[in-house]
């Protein structure tokens, strides 16, 4: 019967233990030795399992044959894994004991707070300007009822406010979208150099405000790629926004277009769109983070000039879908550079 329990355990997927009558360990398939050490079999079952909650599971199944489950954290060096333990007794003709399966719900449980977190900053993001459209809704009808000025300033700010939220909005609309085809390649052909000179076109008006020059180098007419136009659209949109609001201003956005005819990193063919500002630059301790949804470095500054922090998520994600690459380099006090490298066929 033995053997046909080891036949069992290594046909489970999970990682499981079998412990016998006399509380050592009879039998591990290959993915407990992973966890647990490959030298599990025969020793009691208390000098493997450490965990204060799981050897109670155990304890409590061999005393009174009641299934149990249980969670507890494994500390490794490079990380935590949360496991769930199922306990149950095993009750076959020729054996008795206890089978403790195991399942690492690490991410899971990393999803789950991720999902906490973006509900919090959504509603947090949204809350903001909606108690602002409040309070002025709520002065333009007492204080301010007749006077003209006033109402008119108020408008102006709820307006403002108003569009901070559909903005945000669609953000988020943007980035879900992306997300969800983010494995699927655009199978349109597009111009981005058409592309590009449209995006730059629309915010010449944004860099003028900022006294900011817009300089293209670009020696191609044309680079036709598998791409969607509204998406590569985002990415020079936000790159140039983001080297406008946050370079110097009175400083220069520096645009520069170049083909490369092998990136071994794509392993085909590319093409490079680089956008560097001559701003403060970025600290290289938060390069890592901006991509994060929502992550802002002076959040309060970002806010000033209309930023909720997704513009740089919507960028990873876009150039992932296209197979791309982005890179973020910065110097302090010398500017920052963004570039996007996209294949080629
Ligand atoms: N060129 C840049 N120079 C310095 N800091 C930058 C630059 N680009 C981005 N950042 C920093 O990275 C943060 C994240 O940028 P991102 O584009 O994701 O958000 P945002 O511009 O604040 O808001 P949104 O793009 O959604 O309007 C910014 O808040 C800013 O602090
Ligand atoms: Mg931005």
């Amino acid at each position: 019967m033995r053997e046909d329990l080891s036949t069992i355990i290594k046909a489970i997927p999970l990682p499981t233990v079998i412990i016998g009558v006399n509380e050592r360990i009879v039998n591990a398939n290959a993915a407990a030795l992973e966890i647990f050490g490959d030298n599990l079999i025969g020793r009691h079952y208390v000098t493997t399992f450490r965990h204060p909650q799981l050897l109670d599971s155990i304890e409590t199944c061999f005393r009174i044959g009641t299934d149990a489950k249980t969670q507890f954290t494994i500390s490794e060096a490079s990380r935590d894994r949360t496991m769930k333990a199922s306990v149950s007794a095993l009750e076959l003709p020729d054996f008795s004991g206890i089978m403790a399966c195991f399942e690492d719900i690490t991410s899971v449980n990393q999803a789950g707070q991720i999902r906490r977190d973006f509900v919090a900053n959504v509603s947090h993001e949204l809350r903001t300007p909606l108690t602002a459209m409040l309070g002025f809704i709520e002065t333009l009808r007492g204080p301010a009822r007749h006077d003209p000025a006033a109402r008119d300033r108020f408008l102006q700010t709820l307006e403002s406010e108003a569009r901070r939220m559909s903005r945000l909005v669609r953000d988020l609309l943007a980035l879900s979208r992306v997300e969800g085809e983010e494995r699927l390649l655009p199978s349109e052909e597009t111009d981005l150099i058409a592309v590009l000179s449209t995006t730059v076109e629309r915010l010449k008006t944004l860099a003028q405000d900022r006294q900011v020059e817009i300089k293209v180098n670009c020696d191609l007419d044309s680079c036709v790629l598998n791409g969607n136009s509204d998406q590569l659209d985002q990415i020079f949109t936000n790159l140039i926004e983001n080297a406008i609001k946050y370079g110097a201003k009175g400083g220069v956005a520096d645009i520069s277009v170049s083909k490369i005819k092998y990136e071994a990193g794509l392993r085909s063919a590319a093409v490079k769109v680089e956008i560097c500002d001559d701003g403060p630059g970025i600290d290289a301790l938060y390069i890592p983070r901006l991509t994060e949804r929502f992550y802002r470095i002076d959040s309060h500054r970002s806010r000033q000039v209309g930023g909720t922090g997704l513009g740089l998520a919507i960028v990873k994600h876009v150039v992932n879908r296209h197979r791309g690459r982005l890179k973020i380099t910065s110097q302090l006090g010398k500017g920052s550079c963004f570039s996007v490298v996209l294949p080629l066929r």
